[in-house]
């Protein structure tokens, strides 16, 4: 594998994998359209940025590419309730459409970065398998769904399909994400030693950290594809599955001083306890990182003022921003111009 073309590029997870592969010596075509910044990708002599809307991807990106990993996605579920429509077009029609244009122009290999969230709401404490039912309850959770359903029957001789459902993320990024369980509640602590947690705290929720699922990622692009191909790997562990009540004491306990509690929302109804055996057994994957290391990582990096809590760090909040100031531009653009028209010239001087 030489050249790897990443959709959703830009974004928490891609901002991590990019530099990675760059520095495992891929060359890479990152595609993105960059809702977050373009400017969080350094340059590189083997990093072509390709600034372009995944659901129209020319089929031409695909020539000698070796492996696609499709990141590109409405990446939560209150975005994914407020975009239903965008949510599916994009993180289920525009991913069944890369896949396809991959294999008819020769890309020997795709994986597909689904979640564990489509398990949504398990009855009991049992770990979840890739075998088991899913159950997924929201339009982001069901448009992973539709993605695996019709990208895995793609896979044949030729077509390596993979799967990876990840837990939850946490760790540090270039495009920071503090929506995300972990580094939600580090912020939380460390700003004004109040942690927030979703009712009502007893909800199982799988934590793995970003650094591992690059590393996965990593992985699958070399794996024997014998072992792989068709295949879904549930990626995080066994001690990342937490009720989110027992994360939030252990990241309380990574602080000297007393952190409290600060309850919010309404009861969660999504838990899942999963089983991540498959990937240990078949690949010899675990993943290296902890909670409380991805929380001391997060809190050094708050304290060196490495990382800020912008709008853009919550997914949901920069999409509604960039919505009030589109309409906003909208209305001001004239001739294609804020402030340039194109008038009439009249005399000032008779
Ligand atoms: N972060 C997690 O905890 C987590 C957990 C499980 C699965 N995942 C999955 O991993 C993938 C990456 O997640 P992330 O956390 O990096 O999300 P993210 O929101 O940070 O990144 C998504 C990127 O996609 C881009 N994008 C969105 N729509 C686009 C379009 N139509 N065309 C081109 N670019 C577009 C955005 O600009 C953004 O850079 C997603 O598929 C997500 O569902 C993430």
């Amino acid at each position: 594998m030489k050249h790897i073309l990443v959709t959703g590029a830009g974004g928490y997870v891609g901002c991590v994998l990019v530099p990675e592969l760059l520095n495992k010596g891929y060359s890479v075509t990152a595609v993105d359209r960059f809702f977050f910044g373009k400017e969080k990708l350094d340059a590189h002599e083997n990093l072509q940025i390709v600034q372009e809307d995944t659901r129209r991807l020319s089929a031409h990106y695909f020539e000698g590419i070796d492996a696609v990993i499709d990141l590109v996605a409405i990446s939560n579920d209150p975005s994914g309730e407020l975009f239903q429509d965008i949510t599916y077009d994009i993180n289920h029609y525009s991913r069944v459409r890369t896949a396809r244009l991959a294999k008819e122009r020769g890309v020997k290999r795709y994986i597909l970065p689904s979640s564990c969230s489509i398990y949504g709401f398990q009855g009991s404490t049992k770990r979840v398998t890739e075998e088991d039912s899913t159950n997924p309850l929201t339009t982001y959770a069901k448009a992973n769904e539709r993605a695996e359903q019709d990208i895995l029957p793609l896979a044949d001789e030729a077509f390596t399909a993979v799967v990876v459902r990840q837990a939850t993320l946490y760790g540090k990024s270039k495009r920071m994400r503090f929506d995300l369980a972990v580094n939600g509640m580090v912020y939380g602590a460390w700003k004004n030693n109040k942690i927030p947690l979703m009712r009502d705290g007893t909800q199982w929720r799988p934590m793995l950290h970003v650094q591992d699922t690059v590393d996965l990622m990593c992985l699958l692009l070399e794996e024997d594809s014998h072992k792989i191909n068709g295949e879904i790997f549930n990626a995080g562990s066994e001690s990342g599955n937490y009720q989110l009540e027992r994360l939030a004491d252990e990241i309380a306990d990574t602080f000297p001083e007393d952190i409290d509690i600060q309850w919010y929302g309404h009861p969660d109804h999504r838990s899942y306890r999963v089983s991540f055996e498959k990937v240990k057994t078949i690949l010899g994957w675990e993943a290296k990182w902890t909670a409380a290391d991805g929380a001391m990582e997060i809190y050094q990096a708050l304290q060196a003022n490495e990382l800020r809590k912008d709008l853009d760090t919550i997914t949901l909040d920069w999409y509604k921003e960039l919505m009030k100031w589109h309409d906003i531009l909208r209305g001001m653009d004239w001739d294609g111009s804020l402030f340039d028209i194109e008038k009439e010239e009249v005399p000032l001087k008779i």
